[in-house]
């Protein structure tokens, strides 16, 4: 078994989508071993995004990011990071699969709705953020 985190953005807190992204992970076998709510401060969004510094959308997405709740939680399954990134899609909507998690509910390449982690070495590091 691995582990991975996502989290629900605050366009999708905020449209009621919890439970909704909930759902699609438990019948795509993910089983939710850790979970909670918050709202980041901007020095967490910060040092969250901290591999995007520099990057032309930071300031914006860590205003996005601080807007709203989010909901992080820990995912277990086999081959939890890959089989999740393929679960959400493509970073920007317009590009995600059909049937991907994206697809369906994201607004834009910013309001994304969900973030997962995107390697075993991140998803430790992503994980270790929220939950001590
Ligand atoms: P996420 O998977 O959380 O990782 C970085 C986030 O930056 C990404 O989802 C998007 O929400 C946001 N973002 C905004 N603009 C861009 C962009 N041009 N390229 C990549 N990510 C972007």
């Amino acid at each position: 078994m691995n582990r991975t985190l996502l989290i629900v953005k605050p366009d999708a807190t905020d449209r009621n989508l919890i439970g909704h992204v909930v759902n699609r992970l438990e019948k795509a076998r993910f089983k939710v071993v850790e979970m909670r709510m918050l709202t980041l401060t901007e020095e967490q969004a910060r040092k969250f995004y901290a591999v995007h510094e520099g990057k032309p959308f930071l300031n914006d997405l860590v205003a996005f990011m601080t807007s709203g709740r989010v909901v992080p939680m820990v995912l277990e399954k086999e081959n939890a990071v890959e089989d999740l990134r393929t679960l959400i899609g493509a970073t920007n909507p317009a590009n995600a699969a059909c049937g991907t998690i994206r697809s369906e509910i994201a607004l834009n390449i910013e309001k994304n709705s969900v973030h997962a982690s995107d390697s075993n070495e991140n998803a430790a590091i992503e994980i270790a953020f929220f939950f001590e």
